[in-house]
């Protein structure tokens, strides 16, 4: 009895804000606090681009938002004017982890991107989370680098 949605085009923004979203975020990593005007201004940006920021959530019976994640489309000069796909914020709500959920939205993020055209999808993830990644098809090619500010 579980719905998945891709939101970016248009379901009212509070609804993510209010049933779910940010705490199923929080299974990842802080989010914070925003206010709704703050988490409006920066749903209306990404709709504004929602040939770029594909957000995917899944809902339980009762429409609460238990599983998300999001491709971003970036678009090079090389490759051919070639497309990436970029996964990232991939969360499911403890207490719905194990059910695949997590395997349908990378799945769904994956398909997305296929389908807009991008040569490849790459994600970033701790070793932990490595044996999640190859069971959805991905193998490890590179390393992260970050520069925190
Ligand atoms: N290591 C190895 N295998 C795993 C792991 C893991 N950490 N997690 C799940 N698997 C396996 C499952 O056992 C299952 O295998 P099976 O098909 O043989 O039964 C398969 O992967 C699919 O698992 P799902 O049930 O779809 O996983 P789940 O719905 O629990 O989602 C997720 C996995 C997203 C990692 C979830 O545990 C979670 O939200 N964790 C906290 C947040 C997090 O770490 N997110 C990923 C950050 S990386 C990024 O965002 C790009």
């Amino acid at each position: 009895s579980f719905k998945t949605y891709v939101y970016l085009p248009s379901v009212a923004n509070s609804v993510l804000l209010l049933s779910g979203f940010l705490d199923t975020l929080r299974v990842l990593t802080a989010v914070g606090e925003p206010t709704l005007s703050e988490f409006n201004a920066r749903y209306d940006f990404m709709y504004s681009r929602n040939d770029t920021y594909y957000i995917l959530v899944i809902c339980d019976g009762s429409g609460t938002i238990v599983g998300t994640g999001a491709v971003i489309v970036e678009r090079k000069f090389i490759h051919n004017m070639g497309l990436v796909g970029h996964i990232e914020d991939i969360a499911v709500a403890k207490n719905q982890q194990g059910k695949k959920l997590g395997l349908r939205i990378i799945q769904a993020l994956d398909y997305v991107a296929e389908n807009v055209g991008c040569y490849k999808c790459i994600l970033d993830c701790s070793e932990a989370n490595e044996g999640f990644y190859v069971k959805c098809g991905f193998k490890r090619a590179g390393l992260e680098m970050a520069h925190y500010y």
